[in-house]
């Protein structure tokens, strides 16, 4: 029995939503049911939480953590890749492609990976991952599973997209799609946004949460039959990300540690990305907004500086951790993002500028609750090719740039 009015209107009492249900009466019968089911299913405990948002910032003490280096890569290539290879073919490998993003930078409509990077021909950012992991699976010879995460909001045509390319060249049992929660979005305020006058503006709960809703859509059974130990996540806007690169697998396993990231150096001690360290003696990522201006001019003793490697959203899991992990809370990131929604009178507004709050969990809080982690250095002109704007940094321009310079025409 799904929830009725009065019980419906008892949980909006209690966190101050109430407002949701002004348009009820001009509903139809379906539509006031389907909102009821969505106010059931919500999560409006976390809501409250944007009016404190200065506390849910880190306490942890900070110190540095050294990443694996491009030189100390170089001379153990041969023992890491062939540890990773052995990984690979004996399939303890899956990849896990975070794509349930909304995107709302880059300002396309379709789901980001759809979007054509090509000029002279079609290059979806797809099919450059599609082919970077390729890559790998003719090196190793033996395919890898990939996971797909989509959203409520780009599912179908994610899917659709995939099926009508026929999976550009990949073995389509190897790719199995799943869709992440969503949490509700708010106003300044707390007030939960209506999208249509019987429906709550929902946006996808962030990116941490990928391996709950792995879970919840029956996948990990198939992790366990198919004896995958390690998950290789990654970002879908990076168009020059190596999937499953055996090397870094390799490094990671040999190392013991049950996490490896894929780190870029720094730009300038300055530089926007959320940087490697220990928080606690944990390991951890410190965002650029949290370094102090001494943590950013701290050297280490080489007299290298000691907050310099960036992570790149690629990280290497071992399951068996995960598994561990997926009973305590994850900490809620709340950002301000443009949401979609009605206004005073009941108008649909799309706004220019942010106008409330989305409730996330992110990914790196799980390298938190690990006890080891490799930062792997990569090196950035040829592996991190971020689409994030439609001009300017991390671009649409920059990545072919960079796409251009590794031999991928456009
Ligand atoms: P971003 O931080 O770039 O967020 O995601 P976004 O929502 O896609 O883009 P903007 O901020 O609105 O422009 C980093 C990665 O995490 C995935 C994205 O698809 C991207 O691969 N992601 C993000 C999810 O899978 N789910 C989410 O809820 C958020």
């Amino acid at each position: 029995m799904s929830m009725n009015l009065q019980q419906a209107q008892e949980k909006l009492e209690k966190y101050g939503q109430q407002h949701v249900l002004r348009y009820y009466n001009e509903l139809s019968g379906e539509e006031r049911q389907a909102l009821l089911d969505q106010i059931e299913a919500t999560d409006m405990s976390i809501l409250e939480a944007c009016l404190h948002r200065e506390e849910l910032t880190r306490k942890g003490k900070i110190t540095p953590l050294a990443a694996m280096q491009l030189n100390e890569i170089e001379e153990n290539r041969e023992s890491f890749t062939a540890a990773g290879l052995e990984a690979i073919r004996a399939g303890r490998v899956g990849a896990v492609l975070l794509a349930g993003g909304m995107g709302t930078r880059l300002g396309a409509d379709a789901p980001k990976g759809m979007f054509n990077v090509g000029i002279n021909r079609e290059l979806y950012i797809f099919e450059c991952l599609i082919n970077n992991l390729m890559d790998v699976v003719r090196q190793a010879g033996a395919w890898i599973h990939l996971f797909v995460m989509t959203s409520d909001k780009n599912h179908e045509s994610t899917v659709n997209f995939f099926q009508e390319k026929n999976f550009f060249g990949y073995r389509a049992e190897y790719v199995h799609f799943f869709k992440q929660e969503m949490a509700a979005a708010t106003d300044f305020n707390g007030k939960i946004f209506l999208e249509e006058k019987g429906k709550l503006s929902t946006s996808p709960n962030g990116n941490g949460g990928w391996f709950i809703s792995l879970k919840n859509n029956g996948l990990l059974k198939l992790v366990h039959d198919e004896g995958i130990e390690w998950l290789n996540v990654f970002a879908v806007d990076n168009v020059l990300q190596r999937i499953a690169d055996p090397c870094f697998v390799g490094a990671t396993i040999l190392k013991n540690c049950v996490v490896g990231a894929k780190v870029v150096r720094k730009n300038a001690p300055d530089e926007k990305v959320g940087v490697m360290c220990l928080e606690d003696g944990k390991p951890s990522i410190v965002e650029y907004y949290e370094l102090t201006e001494e943590m950013i001019n701290a050297r280490d003793e080489k007299g290298d500086y000691a907050y310099y490697f960036g992570v790149i959203l690629n990280y290497l899991f071992k399951v068996e951790e995960l598994e561990h992990m997926m009973a305590s809370k994850m900490p809620l990131h709340i950002v301000e993002k443009k949401i979609p929604c009605l206004d005073e009178e009941g108008n649909p507004v799309k706004p220019e500028e942010p106008n409330g709050y989305k409730f996330e969990n992110l990914v790196l809080d799980m390298i938190h609750q690990l006890d080891s982690c490799l930062p792997f250095e990569v090196d950035r002109e040829r592996e991190f090719a971020p689409i994030k704007n439609a001009a300017g940094v991390d671009s649409v321009e920059s990545a072919r740039i960079l796409l251009r310079k590794n031999g991928v025409e456009l």
